[in-house]
């Protein structure tokens, strides 16, 4: 498995405070069965500048690879963010933001109103290049409440992500995406060993048991292709529909 989401890297954002607990969660992952990483510190256009997130960034990851049981994981690390949604991202360089090596960048929106230019800013780093990963697709209620604005995004060429807690507390709209084929990827978007942890494994094997093992691989090779750069190959999700005041 791959963790694409995940705030490991230490005193940066409201993840792990120092190296113990990144290491503590590193080996978690591990036992997790976790190879891969990208770290997604948060990053927020008006709180930041680009430049000196992205010095941050690597003074953290240094940091971290200085400590050597780090290094003995054995478990393959890139860097990448968490980036709060604005349309301010349309004047910024994204290509520093990206997972390492690849044009996926994952980003995340206001949980409670619907952002003003979402879609527009959103096919215009589309069009730039870029491929968008919309983070925690379960949080957000104007996408919750109206399914179909999110298939739209999807069907544009956005990824949708869901996180590994959601799906373990059976989480009524993550589990409808998964049903509908509406996420891409699973993460874990741990923060520390008490609140958001790593459980990846124990999702998937969430998700084997309730959707069958071919679901669980599905998430899995998704993971793989963002993790190397590929196109994920897109099974078409099936457009949720309203009956009844339910969806379907
Ligand atoms: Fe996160």
């Amino acid at each position: 498995m791959l963790d694409l989401h995940c705030h490991i890297l230490p005193g940066i954002d409201d993840g792990a405070k120092n190296t113990d607990v990144s290491l503590e969660l590193l080996e978690e992952e591990k036992k997790q069965g976790v190879k891969a990483i990208t770290f997604t510190p948060h990053f927020h256009v008006n709180r930041i500048s680009l430049d000196d997130f992205v010095r941050a960034r690597e003074h953290s990851y240094n940091k971290l690879m200085s400590v050597p049981e780090v290094n003995d994981l054995g478990i393959k690390f890139k860097l990448g963010a968490e980036i709060y949604f604005s349309t301010k991202l349309n004047d910024l360089d994204l290509d520093e933001l990206c997972f390492t090596d690849t044009n996926y960048l994952l980003i995340e929106f206001p949980t409670d109103e619907r952002p003003y230019g979402l879609t527009h800013t959103l096919i215009d780093i589309i069009n730039r290049g870029y491929q968008p990963v919309l983070a925690h697709v379960e949080r957000y209620p104007y996408f919750t409440s109206d399914p179909t604005k999110l298939y739209d995004l999807i069907e544009k060429g956005c990824i949708a992500q869901i996180n590994s807690g959601a799906v373990l507390e059976n989480n009524k709209i993550a589990i409808k995406y998964i049903k509908w084929g509406m996420a891409q990827l699973i993460s874990s978007d741990c923060h520390n060993m008490k609140r958001r942890v790593p459980n990846l494994k124990d999702a998937y094997r969430f998700i084997e048991k309730k959707f069958g093992d071919e679901y669980a691989d599905w998430f899995d090779k998704n993971a793989r292709d963002v993790f190397n750069g590929r196109y994920v190959d897109m099974t078409m999700p099936k457009r949720p529909k309203k009956v009844m005041g339910m969806w379907f």
